[in-house]
């Protein structure tokens, strides 16, 4: 059972924490027999799983409902669950509620985007208990912040800033971080600097660990593909293939066969 205190394991024994999203039942029990270790219950399934542009309009409801799918599943993985657009910006209080019923729902953590602004929440969940794990540089939730999915920290203020706000969540109490879409150079000096792990994403190769979207890994989702996301498989292809098979198996009176009949 991987726990929050392996994070930190992880970090100091220069292991690899590999973190894959997933939002329902039948990937986490694939997820967990491939081995890996840390589900994260991501908002962006509002593009992948809800079809939406992005992830503004995931709901505290909707990240409930996949939370309870893959926590009341996962076995042996740490789930993260993560908050969704307004269900912790507008006040720590609703912070502080909306992370407690993740915990409730099952997960193990959640995580939250932002530096600096969000130290109270982090500090309050802390306290009582709950496990936060930050994300900065290209922070989905602020897409119209930054004109489209735009790599962060290039020039030499932001990548001092984002330097700064992770060594503020440190402080405040955070687990690890999530760096997304900044150079590498970045990544590895946040890396070096902070004592909690990095978990990279289109970060480079010198974060602590790594993550990627369930579905860019599988090659199924193909409408954006970031430069930072590798396919390790083409499921997409596979699953068009299959079903352009059935369609026109069962046009030609091949399916179903003998074999798929009862006698
Ligand atoms: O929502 C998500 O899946 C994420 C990861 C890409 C880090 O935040």
């Amino acid at each position: 059972m991987m726990t929050v205190p392996d994070l930190q394991r992880y970090k100091r024994d220069k292991k690899k924490v590999i973190v894959v999203t997933a939002y329902d039942a039948l990937f986490t029990r694939l997820l967990e027999q491939a081995g890996i270790e840390v589900i994260l219950v991501g908002d962006s399934l509002g593009v992948v799983v809800q079809g939406k542009p992005n992830t503004l309009a995931v709901t505290m409801e909707d990240m409930l409902y996949h939370t309870k799918l893959v926590a009341g599943t996962a076995q042996k993985s740490l789930v993260i669950g993560d908050m969704p657009f307004m269900s912790y910006q507008a006040s720590k209080e609703d912070a502080l509620r909306n992370a407690g019923r993740f915990l409730q729902a099952g997960a193990h953590a959640i995580k939250l985007e932002g530096g600096a602004a969000m130290v109270d929440r982090v500090a309050a969940m802390t306290e009582v208990g709950i496990p936060v794990i930050g994300h900065l540089g290209m922070t989905p939730q602020s897409v119209n912040q930054y004109g489209g999915y735009k790599v962060q920290g290039k020039g030499k203020d932001q990548a001092q800033m984002l330097l700064s706000d992770a060594k503020a969540l440190e402080a405040a109490g955070a687990v690890a971080v999530v760096l997304e879409a900044m150079p590498a150079s970045l990544a590895q000096n946040i890396t070096e600097e902070v004592a909690i792990p990095t978990i990279g994403i289109g970060a480079g190769p010198h974060c602590d660990g790594q993550v990627l979207v369930l579905y860019d890994l599988l090659g199924m989702f193909d409408e954006f593909i970031p430069k930072f996301v590798k396919p390790y498989a083409h499921l997409k292809a596979d699953a068009l293939q299959a079903l352009r098979r059935y369609k026109e198996e069962v046009e030609e009176g091949k399916f179903p066969s003998d074999a798929e009949s009862y006698q």
